[in-house]
Protein backbone atom coordinates (compact mmCIF):
# COMPACT_ATOMS: atom_id res chain seq x y z
CA UNK A 1 0.00 0.00 0.00
CA UNK A 2 1.31 3.43 -0.73
CA UNK A 3 1.99 6.24 2.00
CA UNK A 4 -0.42 9.07 2.72
CA UNK A 5 0.85 12.28 4.37
CA UNK A 6 -0.57 13.07 8.11
CA UNK A 7 -1.24 16.38 6.89
CA UNK A 8 -3.83 14.99 4.08
CA UNK A 9 -5.31 12.10 6.65
CA UNK A 10 -5.97 14.65 9.11
CA UNK A 11 -8.17 16.87 6.74
CA UNK A 12 -10.04 13.10 5.53
CA UNK A 13 -13.24 12.49 6.09
CA UNK A 14 -13.60 9.08 4.49
CA UNK A 15 -13.29 7.06 7.20
CA UNK A 16 -13.11 2.94 7.23
CA UNK A 17 -10.83 3.73 4.80
CA UNK A 18 -7.34 1.15 5.29
CA UNK A 19 -4.31 3.78 5.01
CA UNK A 20 -0.23 3.09 5.38
CA UNK A 21 1.42 5.92 7.38
CA UNK A 22 5.26 6.19 7.56
CA UNK A 23 6.59 8.82 10.28
CA UNK A 24 8.64 9.31 13.79
CA UNK A 25 7.12 8.20 16.99
CA UNK A 26 6.82 11.69 18.99
CA UNK A 27 5.13 9.63 22.13
CA UNK A 28 3.83 6.64 23.29
CA UNK A 29 1.39 6.44 25.95
CA UNK A 30 -0.33 3.76 27.77
CA UNK A 31 1.18 1.31 25.65
CA UNK A 32 -1.81 1.70 23.03
CA UNK A 33 -1.64 5.58 21.95
CA UNK A 34 1.51 6.68 19.07
CA UNK A 35 1.54 10.32 18.35
CA UNK A 36 3.24 10.21 14.63
CA UNK A 37 4.27 12.85 13.04
CA UNK A 38 6.32 12.67 9.22
CA UNK A 39 7.06 16.67 8.74
CA UNK A 40 4.38 17.41 6.09
CA UNK A 41 2.31 19.16 8.94
CA UNK A 42 3.20 20.46 12.12
CA UNK A 43 0.48 18.58 13.54
CA UNK A 44 0.50 14.60 14.43
CA UNK A 45 -1.80 11.92 14.03
CA UNK A 46 -2.42 9.58 16.59
CA UNK A 47 -2.30 5.20 15.73
CA UNK A 48 -3.55 3.31 18.64
CA UNK A 49 -2.50 -0.40 18.89
CA UNK A 50 -4.03 -3.24 20.33
CA UNK A 51 -1.54 -4.14 23.10
CA UNK A 52 -3.20 -7.23 23.94
CA UNK A 53 -2.14 -8.36 20.84
CA UNK A 54 0.38 -7.22 19.70
CA UNK A 55 4.10 -8.81 20.40
CA UNK A 56 5.66 -7.18 23.76
CA UNK A 57 9.37 -7.22 22.25
CA UNK A 58 7.48 -4.57 19.47
CA UNK A 59 6.10 -2.64 21.34
CA UNK A 60 8.92 -1.79 23.33
CA UNK A 61 10.38 -0.95 20.22
CA UNK A 62 7.88 1.93 19.66
CA UNK A 63 9.93 4.79 21.55
CA UNK A 64 10.09 8.68 20.68
CA UNK A 65 12.43 9.10 17.80
CA UNK A 66 11.80 5.58 16.68
CA UNK A 67 10.44 5.43 12.57
CA UNK A 68 7.69 3.36 11.98
CA UNK A 69 5.29 2.24 9.13
CA UNK A 70 1.81 2.00 10.70
CA UNK A 71 -0.85 0.19 8.41
CA UNK A 72 -4.12 0.76 9.51
CA UNK A 73 -8.10 1.93 9.59
CA UNK A 74 -8.84 5.75 9.56
CA UNK A 75 -11.97 6.27 12.18
CA UNK A 76 -13.24 8.92 13.62
CA UNK A 77 -11.42 9.84 17.36
CA UNK A 78 -13.24 9.25 20.38
CA UNK A 79 -10.47 10.97 22.30
CA UNK A 80 -10.09 14.63 23.17
CA UNK A 81 -7.50 17.03 21.04
CA UNK A 82 -8.07 14.70 17.59
CA UNK A 83 -10.26 14.31 14.81
CA UNK A 84 -9.03 11.34 13.52
CA UNK A 85 -6.95 8.12 14.19
CA UNK A 86 -5.85 5.04 12.62
CA UNK A 87 -6.52 1.72 14.33
CA UNK A 88 -3.48 -0.19 13.75
CA UNK A 89 -3.52 -3.62 12.28
CA UNK A 90 0.10 -3.85 11.30
CA UNK A 91 3.14 -1.99 12.49
CA UNK A 92 6.67 -2.19 11.31
CA UNK A 93 9.81 -0.60 12.56
CA UNK A 94 11.77 1.09 10.43
CA UNK A 95 14.13 2.15 12.52
CA UNK A 96 14.73 2.41 15.92
CA UNK A 97 15.99 4.49 18.74
CA UNK A 98 17.15 3.98 21.93
CA UNK A 99 15.31 6.21 24.73
CA UNK A 100 18.90 5.71 26.81
CA UNK A 101 20.13 7.77 23.89
CA UNK A 102 18.27 9.98 21.83
CA UNK A 103 18.44 13.59 23.03
CA UNK A 104 14.89 14.87 21.79
CA UNK A 105 12.55 13.82 24.95
CA UNK A 106 8.99 14.83 24.67
CA UNK A 107 9.54 17.64 27.18
CA UNK A 108 10.93 21.22 26.61
CA UNK A 109 13.99 21.61 25.33
CA UNK A 110 15.84 24.91 25.55
CA UNK A 111 16.88 26.65 21.93
CA UNK A 112 20.43 26.69 23.08
CA UNK A 113 20.68 22.97 23.79
CA UNK A 114 18.95 22.17 20.57
CA UNK A 115 21.16 24.47 19.12
CA UNK A 116 23.86 22.08 19.95
CA UNK A 117 22.34 19.34 18.33
CA UNK A 118 21.00 20.95 15.51
CA UNK A 119 21.01 17.82 13.58
CA UNK A 120 18.41 16.62 15.35
CA UNK A 121 16.58 20.07 15.82
CA UNK A 122 14.60 19.64 12.70
CA UNK A 123 12.31 16.98 14.48
CA UNK A 124 10.91 19.38 17.41
CA UNK A 125 7.68 21.34 16.71
CA UNK A 126 9.31 24.56 17.31
CA UNK A 127 11.78 24.00 14.13
CA UNK A 128 9.24 22.56 12.09
CA UNK A 129 7.29 25.38 11.83
CA UNK A 130 10.23 28.02 11.63
CA UNK A 131 12.02 25.97 8.19
CA UNK A 132 8.09 25.33 6.94
CA UNK A 133 7.74 29.45 7.11
CA UNK A 134 11.49 29.71 5.82
CA UNK A 135 10.66 27.76 3.02
CA UNK A 136 7.04 28.99 2.63
CA UNK A 137 8.75 32.44 1.94
CA UNK A 138 11.54 31.73 0.06
CA UNK A 139 8.78 30.50 -1.96
CA UNK A 140 7.07 33.82 -1.76
CA UNK A 141 10.30 35.63 -2.91
CA UNK A 142 10.09 33.93 -6.07
CA UNK A 143 6.54 34.12 -6.77
CA UNK A 144 6.57 38.14 -5.91
CA UNK A 145 9.38 38.84 -8.65
CA UNK A 146 8.08 36.14 -11.19
CA UNK A 147 4.46 37.61 -11.37
CA UNK A 148 6.03 41.28 -11.99
CA UNK A 149 8.31 40.21 -14.27
CA UNK A 150 12.00 40.39 -12.82
CA UNK A 151 14.58 37.68 -13.67
CA UNK A 152 16.21 35.88 -12.11
CA UNK A 153 20.07 36.06 -11.83
CA UNK A 154 22.51 33.84 -10.45
CA UNK A 155 25.62 35.95 -9.61
CA UNK A 156 28.82 34.50 -8.64
CA UNK A 157 29.94 33.05 -5.04
CA UNK A 158 33.43 33.50 -5.53
CA UNK A 159 34.54 36.89 -6.83
CA UNK A 160 37.69 39.14 -6.88
CA UNK A 161 35.45 42.47 -6.09
CA UNK A 162 34.10 43.98 -2.34
CA UNK A 163 30.95 44.93 -3.01
CA UNK A 164 30.66 46.85 -0.11
CA UNK A 165 34.09 48.34 -0.11
CA UNK A 166 34.18 47.02 3.84
CA UNK A 167 36.65 44.61 3.67
CA UNK A 168 34.93 41.62 5.63
CA UNK A 169 35.43 38.63 3.09
CA UNK A 170 36.21 35.28 3.23
CA UNK A 171 39.44 34.76 1.13
CA UNK A 172 39.03 31.79 -1.54
CA UNK A 173 42.27 30.32 -2.21
CA UNK A 174 43.90 27.10 -3.10
CA UNK A 175 47.22 27.85 -1.68
CA UNK A 176 49.29 25.62 0.59
CA UNK A 177 49.63 27.87 3.84
CA UNK A 178 52.71 25.74 4.42
CA UNK A 179 54.27 26.54 1.20
CA UNK A 180 53.42 30.28 0.12
CA UNK A 181 55.11 31.36 -3.15
CA UNK A 182 56.44 34.84 -3.19
CA UNK A 183 57.38 37.79 -5.07
CA UNK A 184 60.86 39.02 -5.06
CA UNK A 185 59.45 41.66 -2.39
CA UNK A 186 58.15 38.85 -0.18
CA UNK A 187 54.59 39.69 -1.25
CA UNK A 188 52.11 36.59 -1.48
CA UNK A 189 52.18 35.57 -6.24
CA UNK A 190 49.00 34.99 -6.10
CA UNK A 191 49.50 34.25 -10.11
CA UNK A 192 50.38 30.82 -8.65
CA UNK A 193 46.89 30.81 -6.91
CA UNK A 194 43.81 28.61 -8.30
CA UNK A 195 42.52 31.89 -10.16
CA UNK A 196 45.86 33.80 -10.27
CA UNK A 197 44.20 36.66 -8.28
CA UNK A 198 42.85 37.23 -4.90
CA UNK A 199 39.61 35.79 -4.62
CA UNK A 200 36.57 35.83 -1.64
CA UNK A 201 33.66 34.86 -1.29
CA UNK A 202 30.70 37.55 -2.07
CA UNK A 203 29.63 40.17 0.27
CA UNK A 204 26.57 40.74 -1.94
CA UNK A 205 25.30 40.09 -5.50
CA UNK A 206 24.55 43.54 -6.41
CA UNK A 207 27.40 44.59 -8.74
CA UNK A 208 26.82 41.80 -11.09
CA UNK A 209 22.98 42.40 -10.67
CA UNK A 210 23.49 45.51 -11.29
CA UNK A 211 25.33 44.49 -15.00
CA UNK A 212 22.44 42.76 -15.76
CA UNK A 213 19.95 45.81 -14.68
CA UNK A 214 21.16 47.00 -17.39
CA UNK A 215 19.96 45.10 -19.85
CA UNK A 216 16.94 42.87 -18.58
CA UNK A 217 15.53 46.31 -16.93
CA UNK A 218 14.23 43.97 -13.53
CA UNK A 219 16.30 41.46 -12.17
CA UNK A 220 16.73 39.75 -8.57
CA UNK A 221 19.08 37.89 -6.78
CA UNK A 222 18.40 35.36 -4.35
CA UNK A 223 21.53 33.60 -2.66
CA UNK A 224 23.93 32.91 0.54
CA UNK A 225 26.52 35.93 1.05
CA UNK A 226 29.60 35.82 3.18
CA UNK A 227 31.16 38.04 5.84
CA UNK A 228 33.82 38.05 7.83
CA UNK A 229 32.79 40.49 10.27
CA UNK A 230 33.27 39.62 14.18
CA UNK A 231 29.84 40.14 15.40
CA UNK A 232 28.68 38.03 17.91
CA UNK A 233 25.13 39.04 17.98
CA UNK A 234 21.52 37.56 17.84
CA UNK A 235 21.62 39.30 14.43
CA UNK A 236 24.41 38.91 12.50
CA UNK A 237 25.77 35.63 10.80
CA UNK A 238 28.54 35.14 8.62
CA UNK A 239 27.23 33.19 6.14
CA UNK A 240 23.38 34.81 5.17
CA UNK A 241 21.07 34.60 2.27
CA UNK A 242 19.93 38.12 0.69
CA UNK A 243 17.85 38.85 -1.96
CA UNK A 244 18.82 41.43 -4.05
CA UNK A 245 16.67 43.17 -6.33
CA UNK A 246 18.60 45.35 -8.92
CA UNK A 247 15.73 47.69 -10.99
CA UNK A 248 16.94 50.13 -14.16
CA UNK A 249 14.70 53.32 -14.25
CA UNK A 250 13.85 53.43 -10.51
CA UNK A 251 14.46 56.36 -8.30
CA UNK A 252 14.69 55.83 -4.46
CA UNK A 253 11.12 56.58 -3.81
CA UNK A 254 10.36 53.64 -6.70
CA UNK A 255 12.84 51.70 -4.70
CA UNK A 256 11.05 52.46 -1.41
CA UNK A 257 7.70 51.21 -2.89
CA UNK A 258 9.26 48.33 -3.87
CA UNK A 259 10.67 47.23 -1.17
CA UNK A 260 7.26 47.47 0.98
CA UNK A 261 5.08 46.15 -1.25
CA UNK A 262 7.50 43.06 -0.88
CA UNK A 263 7.71 42.85 2.46
CA UNK A 264 4.31 43.34 2.76
CA UNK A 265 3.60 40.77 0.55
CA UNK A 266 5.90 38.08 2.24
CA UNK A 267 4.47 38.55 5.74
CA UNK A 268 1.01 38.06 3.82
CA UNK A 269 1.61 34.81 2.21
CA UNK A 270 3.04 33.64 5.57
CA UNK A 271 -0.56 34.23 7.11
CA UNK A 272 -2.25 32.72 4.60
CA UNK A 273 -0.15 30.12 3.52
CA UNK A 274 1.60 28.96 7.42
CA UNK A 275 -1.72 29.34 9.56
CA UNK A 276 -0.69 26.04 11.67
CA UNK A 277 2.72 27.17 12.07
CA UNK A 278 2.30 30.64 13.12
CA UNK A 279 -0.33 29.55 15.54
CA UNK A 280 2.08 27.63 16.91
CA UNK A 281 4.59 29.70 17.38
CA UNK A 282 2.30 32.71 18.53
CA UNK A 283 1.53 29.72 21.62
CA UNK A 284 5.21 29.19 21.97
CA UNK A 285 5.44 33.11 22.44
CA UNK A 286 3.07 33.85 24.75
CA UNK A 287 3.93 30.87 26.95
CA UNK A 288 7.76 32.54 27.16
CA UNK A 289 6.52 35.83 27.87
CA UNK A 290 4.78 34.81 31.01
CA UNK A 291 7.89 34.47 32.33
CA UNK A 292 8.94 37.62 31.98
CA UNK A 293 7.54 40.90 33.49
CA UNK A 294 4.38 42.60 32.37
CA UNK A 295 6.22 45.75 31.62
CA UNK A 296 8.92 43.71 29.44
CA UNK A 297 6.12 41.68 27.41
CA UNK A 298 4.66 42.69 23.90
CA UNK A 299 1.93 44.89 22.91
CA UNK A 300 0.90 42.29 20.34
CA UNK A 301 0.96 38.76 19.94
CA UNK A 302 2.64 37.36 16.96
CA UNK A 303 -0.01 36.87 14.39
CA UNK A 304 -1.44 40.66 15.57
CA UNK A 305 2.29 42.01 15.04
CA UNK A 306 2.15 40.54 11.57
CA UNK A 307 -1.19 42.09 10.65
CA UNK A 308 -0.20 45.43 11.89
CA UNK A 309 2.58 45.64 9.66
CA UNK A 310 0.57 45.13 6.73
CA UNK A 311 -1.87 47.60 7.43
CA UNK A 312 -0.06 50.19 7.92
CA UNK A 313 2.19 52.38 6.03
CA UNK A 314 5.95 52.21 6.74
CA UNK A 315 7.13 55.62 8.50
CA UNK A 316 10.01 57.26 5.67
CA UNK A 317 12.19 60.13 7.07
CA UNK A 318 15.49 61.39 6.82
CA UNK A 319 18.68 60.33 8.63
CA UNK A 320 18.57 64.54 8.98
CA UNK A 321 15.44 64.21 11.05
CA UNK A 322 16.20 60.84 12.31
CA UNK A 323 18.96 62.27 14.14
CA UNK A 324 17.51 65.14 15.41
CA UNK A 325 14.38 62.45 17.52
CA UNK A 326 17.45 60.83 18.41
CA UNK A 327 19.45 63.45 20.14
CA UNK A 328 16.19 64.67 21.97
CA UNK A 329 15.32 61.36 23.33
CA UNK A 330 14.89 60.23 26.87
CA UNK A 331 17.93 57.85 26.24
CA UNK A 332 20.01 60.47 24.75
CA UNK A 333 19.27 62.56 27.24
CA UNK A 334 19.68 60.53 30.46
CA UNK A 335 23.08 58.82 28.55
CA UNK A 336 21.27 55.99 28.54
CA UNK A 337 22.40 54.65 25.16
CA UNK A 338 25.68 53.21 24.77
CA UNK A 339 27.00 55.70 21.67
CA UNK A 340 25.39 59.22 22.43
CA UNK A 341 24.30 61.10 19.72
CA UNK A 342 25.89 64.41 19.83
CA UNK A 343 24.85 65.48 15.88
CA UNK A 344 24.60 65.02 12.29
CA UNK A 345 27.04 62.40 11.08
CA UNK A 346 26.72 59.88 13.63
CA UNK A 347 26.70 55.94 12.12
CA UNK A 348 23.35 54.68 13.62
CA UNK A 349 23.60 51.90 16.30
CA UNK A 350 21.02 49.20 16.44
CA UNK A 351 19.95 50.42 19.99
CA UNK A 352 18.97 53.64 17.80
CA UNK A 353 17.60 52.16 15.38
CA UNK A 354 15.54 50.26 18.04
CA UNK A 355 14.18 53.03 19.58
CA UNK A 356 12.85 54.94 16.77
CA UNK A 357 11.18 51.57 15.54
CA UNK A 358 10.37 50.26 19.32
CA UNK A 359 9.68 53.42 21.10
CA UNK A 360 9.18 56.28 18.88
CA UNK A 361 7.45 55.35 15.69
CA UNK A 362 5.99 52.14 17.04
CA UNK A 363 5.61 50.59 13.54
CA UNK A 364 8.45 49.90 10.54
CA UNK A 365 10.63 53.12 9.73
CA UNK A 366 12.43 53.71 6.12
CA UNK A 367 15.33 55.86 6.81
CA UNK A 368 17.17 58.23 3.85
CA UNK A 369 19.60 60.26 2.69
CA UNK A 370 22.55 58.90 4.75
CA UNK A 371 25.66 61.13 5.23
CA UNK A 372 28.23 60.02 2.49
CA UNK A 373 31.00 59.47 4.86
CA UNK A 374 29.10 55.90 6.70
CA UNK A 375 27.38 54.65 3.68
CA UNK A 376 28.94 52.60 0.41
CA UNK A 377 30.80 53.44 -2.88
CA UNK A 378 28.27 53.05 -5.53
CA UNK A 379 25.15 55.39 -3.75
CA UNK A 380 23.70 57.99 -5.36
CA UNK A 381 25.11 61.38 -4.29
CA UNK A 382 22.44 64.33 -3.49
CA UNK A 383 23.27 68.04 -4.14
CA UNK A 384 25.33 69.12 -1.13
CA UNK A 385 23.19 71.22 1.31
CA UNK A 386 23.64 75.09 2.73
CA UNK A 387 25.45 73.87 5.19
CA UNK A 388 28.03 72.11 3.19
CA UNK A 389 26.68 68.42 3.84
CA UNK A 390 27.08 65.39 1.56
CA UNK A 391 24.11 62.75 1.46
CA UNK A 392 23.73 59.85 -0.24
CA UNK A 393 20.37 58.59 -1.58
CA UNK A 394 20.34 55.30 0.50
CA UNK A 395 17.81 53.91 2.07
CA UNK A 396 17.47 51.07 5.27
CA UNK A 397 14.32 49.79 6.21
CA UNK A 398 14.32 49.01 10.34
CA UNK A 399 11.58 46.65 11.95
CA UNK A 400 10.55 46.14 15.22
CA UNK A 401 12.68 43.84 17.09
CA UNK A 402 15.14 43.41 14.23
CA UNK A 403 16.58 46.66 13.52
CA UNK A 404 17.79 46.96 9.71
CA UNK A 405 16.01 44.03 7.45
CA UNK A 406 16.93 46.28 4.57
CA UNK A 407 19.68 48.33 3.02
CA UNK A 408 19.55 49.77 -0.68
CA UNK A 409 19.48 53.07 -2.42
CA UNK A 410 19.79 54.62 -5.92
CA UNK A 411 22.92 54.21 -7.59
CA UNK A 412 25.41 56.53 -8.20
CA UNK A 413 24.66 56.48 -12.38
CA UNK A 414 27.36 59.10 -13.02
CA UNK A 415 30.81 58.10 -14.23
CA UNK A 416 32.86 60.81 -12.71
CA UNK A 417 31.00 61.48 -9.30
CA UNK A 418 31.39 57.09 -9.23
CA UNK A 419 35.20 57.70 -9.95
CA UNK A 420 34.91 60.35 -7.49
CA UNK A 421 33.81 58.35 -4.59
CA UNK A 422 35.94 55.34 -5.46
CA UNK A 423 39.01 57.55 -5.59
CA UNK A 424 38.33 58.98 -2.13
CA UNK A 425 37.54 55.56 -0.55
CA UNK A 426 41.08 53.62 -2.50
CA UNK A 427 38.72 51.47 -3.78
CA UNK A 428 40.47 50.77 -7.62
CA UNK A 429 39.50 51.66 -10.23
CA UNK A 430 40.91 49.58 -12.44
CA UNK A 431 40.11 46.52 -10.99
CA UNK A 432 36.34 47.62 -11.51
CA UNK A 433 36.57 48.35 -15.61
CA UNK A 434 33.72 46.15 -16.05
CA UNK A 435 31.19 48.15 -13.45
CA UNK A 436 32.32 50.97 -14.59
CA UNK A 437 31.23 50.32 -18.40
CA UNK A 438 27.98 50.20 -17.24
CA UNK A 439 28.31 53.98 -16.58
CA UNK A 440 30.08 54.55 -19.66
CA UNK A 441 27.67 52.69 -22.24
CA UNK A 442 23.80 53.88 -21.64
CA UNK A 443 24.01 54.75 -17.93
CA UNK A 444 21.01 55.47 -16.41
CA UNK A 445 19.10 55.70 -13.45
CA UNK A 446 18.64 52.31 -11.39
CA UNK A 447 18.28 51.31 -7.97
CA UNK A 448 18.35 48.90 -5.78
CA UNK A 449 18.25 47.00 -2.45
CA UNK A 450 19.02 43.83 -0.22
CA UNK A 451 16.60 41.90 2.05
CA UNK A 452 18.82 39.76 4.62
CA UNK A 453 16.22 36.87 4.48
CA UNK A 454 17.12 35.18 7.99
CA UNK A 455 16.27 38.56 9.70
CA UNK A 456 12.70 38.63 7.57
CA UNK A 457 12.38 34.81 8.95
CA UNK A 458 13.24 36.22 12.46
CA UNK A 459 10.45 38.51 12.20
CA UNK A 460 7.84 36.54 10.83
CA UNK A 461 8.37 33.18 13.62
CA UNK A 462 8.99 35.67 16.05
CA UNK A 463 12.23 34.08 17.08
CA UNK A 464 14.63 35.82 18.82
CA UNK A 465 18.04 34.44 17.68
CA UNK A 466 19.31 34.69 14.11
CA UNK A 467 20.83 30.59 14.94
CA UNK A 468 17.26 29.48 15.01
CA UNK A 469 16.50 30.24 12.06
CA UNK A 470 19.08 28.95 9.33
CA UNK A 471 19.42 25.42 9.65
CA UNK A 472 23.50 25.04 10.18
CA UNK A 473 24.22 28.89 11.20
CA UNK A 474 27.81 29.79 10.61
CA UNK A 475 29.30 32.57 13.55
CA UNK A 476 32.34 33.12 14.96
CA UNK A 477 34.25 30.61 16.27
CA UNK A 478 31.49 28.01 14.96
CA UNK A 479 31.10 25.94 11.76
CA UNK A 480 29.54 22.70 13.06
CA UNK A 481 27.65 20.59 10.74
O1 LIG B 1 23.06 46.70 4.19
P1 LIG B 1 23.79 45.62 3.47
O2 LIG B 1 25.21 45.40 3.82
O3 LIG B 1 23.63 45.96 1.93
C1 LIG B 1 24.19 45.34 0.87
O4 LIG B 1 24.85 44.33 0.92
C2 LIG B 1 23.80 45.93 -0.45
N1 LIG B 1 24.77 45.51 -1.45
C3 LIG B 1 22.41 45.50 -0.80
C4 LIG B 1 21.91 46.07 -2.09
O5 LIG B 1 21.69 47.25 -2.17
N2 LIG B 1 21.76 45.25 -3.10
O6 LIG B 1 23.02 44.24 3.65
C5 LIG B 1 21.67 44.13 3.27
C6 LIG B 1 20.88 43.38 4.32
C7 LIG B 1 20.85 44.07 5.68
O7 LIG B 1 19.85 45.05 5.73
C8 LIG B 1 20.53 42.89 6.59
O8 LIG B 1 19.14 42.60 6.57
C9 LIG B 1 21.26 41.76 5.93
O9 LIG B 1 21.47 42.12 4.59
N3 LIG B 1 22.56 41.50 6.56
C10 LIG B 1 22.82 40.45 7.38
N4 LIG B 1 22.03 39.45 7.82
C11 LIG B 1 22.59 38.53 8.64
N5 LIG B 1 23.88 38.56 9.02
C12 LIG B 1 24.71 39.54 8.60
N6 LIG B 1 25.99 39.54 8.99
C13 LIG B 1 24.18 40.55 7.74
N7 LIG B 1 24.70 41.64 7.14
C14 LIG B 1 23.70 42.20 6.43
MG1 LIG C 1 23.27 48.07 5.65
Amino acid sequence: MTRTKIKDLLNATDFGRQVTINGWVKTFRNNQFIAINDGSTINNIQAVVDFTNTDEALLKRITTGAAVSVTGTLVESLGKGQRVEVKVSQLEILGDSDPEKFPLQPKKHSLEFLREIAHLRFRTNTFNAVFKIRHALAFAVHKFFNEKGFVYMHTPIITGSDAEGAGEMFRVSTIDPDNIPRNEDGSINYKEDFFGRPTNLTVSGQLEGELAAMAFGEIYTFGPTFRAENSNTTRHLAEFWMIEPEMAFYDITDNMDLAEELLKYLIRYALGNCGDELEFLRNRLLEEEKQKPQNERSELDLLAKLQFCLENDFERLTYTEAVEILRNSKPNQKKQFKYLIEGWGADLQSEHERYLVEKHFKKPVILTNYPAEIKSFYMRLNETDEQGRRTVRAMDILFPGIGEIVGGSQREERLENLLGRMDELNIPAHEMDWYLDTRRFGSAPHSGFGLGFERLVLFVTGMTNIRDVIPFPRTPKNAEF
